[in-house]
């Protein structure tokens, strides 16, 4: 089960917590991983995976950079010939109130959790039609399902995510290219350490499993999208959140 040797999977976001995760279980799997993220960040988690055996390269990306991202996928596609796996986890967070949002909070928010994966899908899409197979997933959030303020902008990108997700499934489930979401509820990383104590609290006090979540929480269910077992599944949001939403 969830063997995916043989398969190339790009995952952004890959120095730090979910996406680490991600890229670390995708590659004990058997994926040869494209672990990107700004300058040389990826590097620790490439020489950790090859550390236990696993294959992956690193890829100083800019995801907000299109003409970086489109270098990176030509890059992949002629080192290994195919890309099975596109795993858009690259996201930031710039809170505040929507009366105090500055412009350009609003479009770094937008650009890197919200255009960038418009970019990265697009720049897969024709080497996974050729191939007439291909996995992407998206990490949203669950505060694109219900909202929260202070959050306009990240909620928005969110949100954005999932009906972007629907209509590329739509577009290209012919092709056998299946197209989904996953929505982290709280999660252990440096986005929710940045929040207060009392935040993470009040939040956590929400959750009816009693705790946040881990980031390997959240890898397993991206590793079951991108697997062969969840080939009849897509257009689909599978929540990873404790129960905090249902
Ligand atoms: N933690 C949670 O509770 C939670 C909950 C729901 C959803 N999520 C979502 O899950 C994803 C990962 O979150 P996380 O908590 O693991 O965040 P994190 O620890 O802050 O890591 C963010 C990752 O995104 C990368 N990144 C940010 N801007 C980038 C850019 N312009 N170009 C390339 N890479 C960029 C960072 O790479 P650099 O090294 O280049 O900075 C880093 O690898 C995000 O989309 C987030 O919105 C998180």
């Amino acid at each position: 089960m969830f063997d995916l040797s043989g398969k190339v999977a790009i995952v952004t976001g890959a120095s730090r917590g979910i996406g680490r995760a991600v890229a670390t279980l995708l590659a004990a799997r058997g994926a040869h991983v494209v672990a990107a993220a700004r300058g040389d960040h990826a590097g620790e988690t490439v020489a950790a995976i090859r550390a236990e055996g696993g294959r992956a390269e690193p890829a100083a990306v800019d995801v907000t950079d299109t003409g970086a991202v489109e270098a990176m996928v030509a890059g992949a596609l002629e080192r290994h010939g195919r890309i099975d796996i596109l795993v858009n986890n690259a996201g930031i967070a710039r809170d505040q109130l929507l009366l105090r949002m500055k412009r350009e909070e609003w479009d770094q928010v937008i650009a890197t959790n919200l255009t960038a994966a418009y970019v990265c899908a697009q720049a897969v899409l024709r080497p996974m039609i050729k191939q007439r197979s291909g996995r992407i997933v998206s990490i949203s959030s669950v505060v694109g399902q219900t909202g929260n303020a202070g959050q306009a902008n990240y909620a928005a990108s969110k949100a954005g995510l999932i009906g972007f997700s629907k209509a590329l499934a739509r577009e290209v489930a012919s092709r056998n290219i299946t197209v989904n979401v996953v929505a982290p509820g709280l999660i252990e990383t440096d986005m929710t350490r940045a929040l207060t104590a009392k935040v993470q609290g009040d939040w956590a006090a929400q959750i009816p499993l009693g705790r946040l979540g881990e980031t390997a929480d959240v890898a397993a269910a991206v590793c079951f999208l991108a697997s062969d077992e969840a080939s009849y599944i897509t257009g689909q949001v599978l929540a990873v959140n404790g129960g905090m939403y249902m």
